[in-house]
């Protein structure tokens, strides 16, 4: 399982920036006069993504991080992340009926856009140029705590998923579940990945 974990893996950067995409697709899938339903299921989605995430950076890739390189990123990055989980603390906390629920996802989707912006312009461009070496080790550290974090959270995940818009559930599926379902169903295959130039050309971009 290890090994085929770190054939399929992707580089540790590429998981960082698709999950953004993710993310970001699903901020833009949010409308306020949109069913309470439909809301809270795409909400609570992508907070458990966030939460999951921030967690995978915060244990493997920041700390591999900060062993090369002092920016000023790294040291407001998990301050950023802690506000995050407080928005979503409050968000869990409220219906989306209440008055400031609109509001409260429009905050935390104003530091997430902010803090990802940051993230892709100065610590990935850094870690592959300063540990180019180590983002495949890195991403498939990153690809087994993710299997172990959303094992729990998949009732949920399915849940949420079955409550919003089908178009958030396969957005949002093809990279938050893909952790458990899609690696999956690529260690099963176990089919080989292509490789170029030192850069992983595989499924990456697509699944994770
Ligand atoms: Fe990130
Ligand atoms: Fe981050």
């Amino acid at each position: 399982m290890n090994a085929l974990i770190e054939r399929v893996a992707p580089y540790a950067t590429h998981m960082i920036r698709t999950d953004h995409a993710h993310v970001l697709a699903a901020f833009h899938q949010y409308q306020t006069d949109s069913a309470p339903r439909v809301k809270k299921g795409l909400v609570n989605t992508v907070c458990l993504a966030l939460e999951v995430h921030a967690q995978l950076e915060e244990e493997i890739f920041y700390p591999a991080m900060r062993a090369v390189s002092d920016s000023d990123f790294l040291r407001k990055a998990v301050p950023e992340h802690n506000e995050m989980r407080r928005l979503i603390t409050q968000l869990r906390n409220m219906e989306p009926t209440d008055a400031g629920y609109d509001g409260t996802f429009m905050e935390l989707m104003r530091d997430v856009m902010h803090h990802v912006a940051d993230e892709e312009t100065t610590v990935l461009p850094e870690a592959e140029r300063l540990m180019r070496d180590r983002l495949g080790e890195l991403g498939a550290k990153m690809t087994r705590r993710r299997l172990e974090l959303m094992a729990p959270r998949s009732g949920a995940m399915a849940t949420n998923m079955a409550r919003s818009l089908p178009a958030t559930s396969i957005a949002l599926a093809a990279g938050l579940v893909a952790g458990g379902v899609l690696l999956g169903n690529r260690l099963l295959s176990s089919r080989p990945h292509r490789f170029g130039s030192g850069t992983r050309t595989g499924a990456s971009g697509r699944w994770l």
